[in-house]
């Protein structure tokens, strides 16, 4: 068993011992974190300058043909001049279907970069801003995986969606928060017993995945994790969640598997602490359905504090309650409705993927996209 002395961030280690650390080993980030440009938030424009910018966008999009795919967590003001707002796995599903010829993508490199593997060939892919990137995508080395599959020949590796096309080239499979459970389960019908899986870089999601393949029957000794973390959803800890739910105790509570407090909240439901329907585990677009769907009031919401908006476009009359007013992701907020604007004006930035990574990252991304 590995020192947690000796251990790091990234690492790929045996289930059970990964999750043995999880609350030790730092999982801090391992890039820069941007500020957040003021004009992220849109009061800092003056309203008339806002209307006249969205006007130009929405006039922009029928000139070129474009169409705004927008991820959950990026300022309300996009989200409006947007035709579809949503988690990763619907953004790369409406990217992968559309015929538009331009797909602007307010949200961060690793969505941007699925649209460019899987485009039309008539297709443009613009990012507003390149610094948009991820802090857990930044944790998955493509060569520690390369040295995992030399040492597990007939190991099955599943990217989460956060990770570059790199590191999709490396992957069996890819999968989103929304549908990690589905993406396991084809995984465990169609391998082998004794064939090694490793599941990464997201090792909060990982341990959602272990709790999966146990209460599927599947020995842990399969599951190996990579040791990572997104900055943002890592901080937001199980004393969060308490101290809200102690406030609200008639609330529901809904956490992004992503969370540092996904394994205590799992804990909590698993011996019977809290009931199965009063705290549930969602990607970001599954936070704005089950907002409508449940019937309490109160809402406490553990992930991004922008997905708040969506969930309050859905259901208006509901109560949400941030499981912490801090969860803030300085990469999506790169996005502002002026890059917005002249991204499409100027057609920047275009993302484009290097057509060998592109060909070996298809197989799982449209694995991906064909499962749940
Ligand atoms: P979703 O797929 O749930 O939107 O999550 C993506 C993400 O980056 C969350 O931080
Ligand atoms: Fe990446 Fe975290 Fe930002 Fe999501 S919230 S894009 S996982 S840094």
């Amino acid at each position: 068993m590995a020192s947690i002395d000796e251990v790091v961030a990234g690492e790929i280690l045996p289930a059970k011992e990964a999750i043995s650390m999880l609350d030790q080993v730092d999982l801090g980030p391992t890039i820069d974190i941007p500020e957040i440009p003021p004009e992220a938030d849109p009061d800092s424009t003056p309203l008339e300058e806002r209307e006249r910018m969205k006007k130009e966008i929405m006039r922009l999009k029928t000139e070129r043909n474009a169409i705004v795919l927008s991820h959950n967590y990026v300022q309300s003001d996009i989200q409006d001049v947007s035709d579809a707002v949503g988690d990763s796995l619907f953004l790369a599903r409406e990217g992968a279907k559309s015929d538009a010829d331009v797909l602007c993508e307010p949200s961060v490199l690793f969505m941007n970069q699925i649209l460019a593997a899987m485009k039309k060939p008539h297709q443009t892919v613009l990012a507003p801003d390149l610094g948009a990137v991820c802090s857990l995508a930044a944790h998955a080395d493509p060569e520690r995986i390369r040295e995992w599959k030399a040492n597990h020949p007939r190991g099955l590796v599943i990217s989460y969606v956060n990770t570059y096309l790199d590191v999709k080239a490396e992957s069996d499979y890819c999968c989103a928060s929304a549908n990690a459970a589905m993406v396991l389960e084809h995984v465990l019908t169609h391998s082998d017993p004794d064939q090694p899986i490793l599941f990464l870089p997201d090792v909060f999601l990982g341990f959602f995945a272990a709790k999966f393949i146990e209460k599927s029957g599947h020995p842990l000794d399969r599951l190996w994790l990579m040791l990572g973390a997104c900055h943002v959803h890592e901080a937001i800890r199980p004393h969060h969640v308490n101290e809200q739910m102690r406030l609200h105790p008639e609330a529901a509570v809904v956490v992004h598997p992503e969370c540092g407090c996904t394994s205590a909240c799992m804990r909590q439901v698993t011996t019977g602490l809290v009931p199965e329907d009063l705290l549930q585990f969602r990607s970001t677009q599954g936070m704005v359905k089950l907002v409508r769907e449940v019937p309490q009031e109160t809402i406490i919401v553990a992930t991004e504090v922008g997905n708040l908006y969506p969930m309050s476009k859905a259901a208006p009359e509901k109560t949400l309650v941030p499981a912490s007013r801090e969860a803030l992701c300085a990469f999506m907020k790169q996005n502002t409705l002026q890059n917005l604007y002249i991204s499409l004006r100027d057609m920047v930035h275009e993302v484009e993927a290097d057509p060998d990574l592109a060909e070996r990252a298809k197989v799982p991304i449209e694995r991906m996209i064909s499962i749940g």
